[in-house]
C-alpha cells in the first residue's frame, strides 16, 4: 500500500512531501498555479496574492500554504479566476503598463497571467502615477513604471547575490523600490548584469541595455504558448538568453 501523501487540486491527486507548499507540489507535478511574486527557486513572499486558491471555502495564497493530506484545492473555478483577474486589474492601474511599447511584451509574466485569466480591460480607473526611470547604470535600465513590487529583486539581491542592492521603501500606495546607494542611483551600487536579481523581474521593470527586440514581437515566449504551459520566463532558456544575452545554461 502506498504511503505517499496527496492533496487534490481541481480533483487531481497531487503528491507532496512534508514541508512543501501547495504551490511547490503543484509545480512539481506539472500543474500551473498563476503567480507573480513567487519564483520556485527562492523563498516564497506571499505579497501579490495572484496565487490565491480556495481550500475548503477559504481563499489562501498557495505559495505560502503548507500542503496537507486530504486538502481539496480549487485552482480554476470561476470565482477564483475572477478574484485573480481583479487583483491583476489593480496591478495594471497602479502602474503604467503600456504593453505595446515595452521591450518585455510577449515575455512578461504580468501580461501573460492577465491573458491566462482572460483579463480584457483594466476595469478600474488608471492612477497614472509619476514614476522615474533610472538609466544611470552602464548595463541595466530600470523602468519603475512597470514595477509591481513583487520584491523578487530585493530578496534575490540580498539572499543570493549577497549585495542587498535594493530595498522596499514607503508604505501602502507610496511603497517603491529604491537603490541602497549614497546617491540613490543604480550606478552607485554593486549591481552587475550577471547578478541573479537582474533576471528575476516578472515584468519589464529591469532590462539590460544594448539589447532590444532581438526576438521579434509575435515570436516571444508567451506569444507562442500560454504561461500555464511554459511557466516562468526567468526559468526559461529562451527568455534568459534573450534578456541577459548570456549562456542560457548558466
Ligand atoms: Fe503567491 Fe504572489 S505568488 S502571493
Amino acid at each position: 500500500m502506498s504511503t505517499e501523501k496527496t492533496f487534490r487540486l481541481d480533483g487531481k491527486a497531487i503528491p507532496f512531501e512534508d514541508g512543501e507548499t501547495v504551490m511547490d507540489a503543484a509545480l512539481k507535478a506539472g500543474e500551473y498555479i498563476p503567480h507573480l511574486c513567487h519564483n520556485p527557486d527562492f523563498e516564497p513572499h506571499g505579497s501579490c496574492r495572484i496565487c490565491v486558491v480556495d481550500v475548503n471555502g477559504r481563499h489562501q495564497c498557495s505559495c505560502t500554504l503548507p500542503a496537507s493530506e486530504g486538502m481539496d484545492v480549487d485552482n480554476s473555478s470561476e470565482a477564483i479566476t475572477n478574484k485573480r483577474r481583479t487583483l491583476l486589474q489593480m496591478l495594471f492601474v497602479e502602474g503604467n503598463h503600456v504593453c505595446p511599447a515595452c521591450e518585455k511584451s510577449g515575455a512578461c509574466q504580468l501580461q501573460a497571467v492577465a491573458y491566462q485569466t482572460g483579463m480584457l480591460n483594466p476595469h478600474f480607473t488608471h492612477f497614472f502615477p509619476k514614476r522615474s526611470i533610472d538609466a544611470s547604470h552602464p548595463d541595466i535600465v530600470f523602468y519603475f513604471n512597470r514595477c509591481i513590487l513583487c520584491g523578487l529583486c530585493v530578496r534575490v539581491s540580498r539572499d543570493v547575490d549577497k549585495k542587498a542592492v535594493f530595498s522596499l521603501s514607503g508604505r501602502g500606495h507610496r511603497t517603491r523600490i529604491i537603490f541602497n546607494s549614497p546617491s540613490g542611483k543604480a550606478v552607485d551600487t554593486e549591481l552587475a548584469i550577471t547578478d541573479k536579481a537582474v533576471s528575476v523581474c516578472p515584468t519589464g521593470a529591469i532590462l539590460p541595455k544594448h539589447h532590444g527586440y532581438e526576438t521579434p514581437v509575435g515570436e516571444r515566449l508567451y506569444d507562442c504558448l500560454p504561461i500555464s504551459v511554459v511557466g516562468d520566463a526567468a526559468k526559461h532558456h529562451t527568455a534568459k538568453k534573450h534578456f541577459l544575452n548570456g549562456d542560457p545554461d548558466e
